[in-house]
């Protein structure tokens, strides 16, 4: 199976670093020309010139979780085929303790972001015949994790949003479809598997504990490196996912028992 992006222009949000990054590599080796997003421009050239050999790069940054960043995106990347809405923030906190505007600022950098950006590129889409908007959720969006139920609930809302727009682009072209990410071995990750387990504990043995005491659902047993959503990502980018769309996609590790995704 070849995954030819030859000609697609893409966008990641939130890609200067973890899955992001490696949805972006995914992508430009796959031959498409993907802008790397982060909301600093050093940050994302940075991680343009880190990236050097995997393919094609432009920079697109700005914060997308407000409309001055959206536009500045927008300016920068006005053409897209492939919309990766990966930027998203998790942390956790308690669920008596966390406050409204904290709430206000999951929903606005999780959901209010990718629903931003879906506007204002499905319309290019739709016309063009041809696209794909893709969104990251996370196993929280099905089992919400009590330590997090403000991020859950962006992801569950994710889920929706994705599963709308597909009904919304029906018979144009364009594909819709969210990716259910499982627990994932990324630098913000070890920071949030430190507020879980002794900080003290080398990375391997504060992994294991992670997944035994907190994740022991996972039929992985390990987290999941971000190549292997990228590899997801890519496939649901590409021209041969044609009949695949208004889906949710699990790249969890079997983490959520279900059987159907
Ligand atoms: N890691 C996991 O285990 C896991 C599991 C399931 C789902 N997911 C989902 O996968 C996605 C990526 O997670 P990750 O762990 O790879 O994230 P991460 O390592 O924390 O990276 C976050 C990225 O978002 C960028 N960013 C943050 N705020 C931004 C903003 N307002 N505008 C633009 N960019 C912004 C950061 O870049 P700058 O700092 O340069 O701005 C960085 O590139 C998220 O949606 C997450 O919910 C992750």
């Amino acid at each position: 199976m070849r995954l030819d992006l030859t000609g697609k222009v893409a966008l990641v949000t939130g890609s200067t670093q973890g899955i992001g990054q490696a949805i972006a590599a995914g992508l430009a080796r796959a031959g498409a020309t993907v802008a790397v997003n982060g909301r600093k421009a050093d940050g994302v050239a940075a991680t343009i010139e880190s990236l050097a050999g995997q393919g094609e790069f432009v920079a697109a940054p700005g914060d997308v979780s407000t409309d001055e960043g959206a536009a500045q995106v927008l300016a920068a990347v006005p053409h897209v085929d492939v919309l990766v809405n990966n930027l998203g923030i998790f942390g956790a906190e308690s669920p008596l303790e966390i406050s409204d505007d904290e709430w206000r600022r999951y929903f606005e950098v999780n959901v209010l972001s990718a629903v931003r950006l879906t506007r204002a590129y499905l319309p290019g889409m739709t016309e063009r015949g041809w696209g794909r908007v893709q969104y990251i959720a996370s196993d929280s969006a099905i089992a919400t994790p009590a330590e997090m139920i403000h991020y859950g609930m962006t992801k569950t809302s994710l889920l929706a949003v994705s599963r709308g727009f597909a009904k919304f682009a029906a018979g144009t072209g364009v594909t819709v479809n969210s990716v259910i990410a499982g627990p994932t071995h990324t630098g913000g990750v070890e920071d949030f598997v430190y507020q879980l387990v002794d900080k003290d504990l080398p990375w391997e043995q504060a992994q294991r504990q992670f997944m035994r005491e907190h994740r022991p659902q996972s039929l992985l047993q390990r987290l999941i490196e971000p190549e292997e959503i990228a590899n997801m990502v890519v496939y649901l980018a590409s021209p041969l996912s044609s009949a695949t769309t208004g889906g949710a996609l699990r790249v969890d590790g079997g983490y959520v028992d279900a059987i159907l995704p």
